[in-house]
């Protein structure tokens, strides 16, 4: 038989257009796409997917599975996680490995693979985050000959030992441009957050505005400002930029203007960026949806919007970090003690699915551009992933584009007690996932696949 899997007669989604056609897999990669491809016994099995839509799997390149953070470990391990993943149309993430103390990056490296080696359901890559310079600088050049060609520098979180200051950022940009390496920022100015809080630190403002403290004491500048000043950087150094979780209007300004002038800059927004806002933290739950940087105003939503279309905004990710309402509990008044993050590798296509193309914001095939091939071009994936090409992984997506599923945690497979979207129905599940041919989720279902997912090298363009 001259293939092992046909997926036939689906509308096969991609950047620039969809077309009716038949996606043959040998192995674990795509061997064929194009109709009239289903013949009688040319596959092995052949799943017909008439009326559903056919994409590749898409690639979170922003998640933090089982993270020690905040006092805690984040609740998504690398089986839940990655499942969770699949379920949602996920094919590929990227984590963050971070030296803690002295380690070194490849430290980082060994042990973030031994967490995710056995668990993992899908493929997965690292950044590698730089949190002492010094050390970690003159560690660049083995992690990217490694296939590890992406660094992370955080401007906050200095409690927990992960904070880069100025020298660091310019450093790391100006060694990037050397080696082919890119940059990537959370960007937000501690120098003047921190002033912030501690002006609204007191009980009596706690008492009085509980969760919502944290969206007081996180204006827009904080963001914009740290955004600014690390596209300074970049201008000057040339090294490549790429700032994470963007969540404001005024950062799509400061982004758009910069790529204008030809700065190597690019930046990424979350998914809750794009349908949550701060208004969620009025609510008796308010602190579960507590993430840095928080959720922002219907304005920056709007912005960011328009921003994927215009493309200043070139990824959606989830920044996953995920915890349980007994985590988030930990709070107890103080939001400065809340676990940030949310759960989202799930649910992240289904809703940008449903509110992005089922509420008419874009076409199917800008889900495709955010999701699959622009994060697997920028990440140094592509055409491994990211596309359904002849030879190219067979990371496939089934889904049907009008069937709702209402979201229910406890249905999930995520390991997380809440979800933000709970009891919304959303389109966008995936019906079936294969990673590498191998079929992970079928008829909505995850199959057991721990293990399966691999370590991915990455070389940038
Ligand atoms: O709140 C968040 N985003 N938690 C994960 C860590 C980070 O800043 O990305
Ligand atoms: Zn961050
Ligand atoms: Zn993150």
């Amino acid at each position: 038989m001259a293939y092992d899997l046909i997926i036939s007669g689906g509308t096969v989604v991609g950047p620039d257009g969809t077309t009716v056609a038949d996606v043959a897999i040998r192995g674990e990669t795509i061997a064929a796409v194009g109709p009239g491809l289903a013949t009688p016994g040319a596959a092995k099995t052949v799943i017909d997917a008439t009326g559903q839509y056919v994409m590749p799997g898409a690639l979170d390149v922003h998640v933090h599975l089982e993270l020690p953070f905040c006092g805690t470990v984040s609740s998504d391990d690398w089986r839940t996680g990655t499942r969770a993943a699949a379920r949602g149309g996920v094919t590929t993430v990227i984590d963050f490995a971070i030296p803690y103390g002295e380690q070194s990056l490849d430290d980082a490296y060994n042990i973030w693979l031994e967490r995710a080696k056995p668990k993992a359901h899908i493929d997965y890559a690292f950044h590698m985050a730089i949190t002492n310079w010094d050390r970690h600088g003159k560690e660049m050049e083995a992690m990217i000959k490694r296939g590890c060609p992406t660094f992370k520098e955080f401007m906050i979180y200095a409690s927990e030992g992960w904070q880069s200051d100025d020298r660091a950022i310019y450093n790391t940009l100006e060694r990037c441009k050397q080696l082919n390496g890119m940059l990537l920022v959370h960007a937000e100015s501690s120098r003047v957050l921190d002033e912030l809080i501690a002006r609204r630190h007191n009980p009596d403002d706690m008492k009085k505005y509980g969760a919502q403290l944290h969206a007081m004491t996180r204006p827009n500048f904080i963001e914009a400002e740290a955004i600014q000043r690390a596209t300074m950087w970049s201008e000057a150094t040339g090294g490549r930029l790429y700032i994470v979780h963007m969540s404001t209007g005024e950062g799509a300004d400061i982004i758009k203007a910069a790529q204008a002038r030809g700065v190597n800059v690019l930046a990424e927004t979350c998914i809750q960026y794009l349908v949550i806002d701060d208004s969620v933290f009025a609510r008796e739950d308010g602190h579960l949806f507590a993430c840095c940087p928080q959720v922002k105003k219907p304005k920056d939503i709007e912005r960011l919007w328009k921003g994927l279309e215009s493309g200043e905004v070139c990824v959606v990710s989830t920044d996953t970090c995920s915890f349980t309402k007994k985590q988030k509990a930990m709070w107890n008044g103080d939001w400065t003690k809340i676990p940030m993050g949310l759960p989202g590798l799930e649910t992240m296509v289904p809703v940008f699915y449903t509110r992005g193309v089922l509420g008419g914001r874009m076409p199917v095939t800008r889900l495709v551009e955010k999701c699959c091939s622009n994060p697997a071009k920028i990440m140094g994936l592509y055409p491994k992933k990211g596309t359904l090409a002849p030879g190219s992984d067979a990371d496939v997506v089934v889904f049907d584009p009008q069937k709702k599923i209402k979201v229910d945690y406890a249905m999930m497979e995520s390991g997380t007690d809440w979800n933000p979207y709970q009891g919304e129905e959303l389109a966008g599940f995936a019906r079936h996932t294969f990673c590498r041919g191998k079929q992970i989720v079928t008829d909505y279902k995850c199959q057991e696949a721990a293990g399966w997912g691999q370590w991915q090298p990455r070389t940038l363009a």
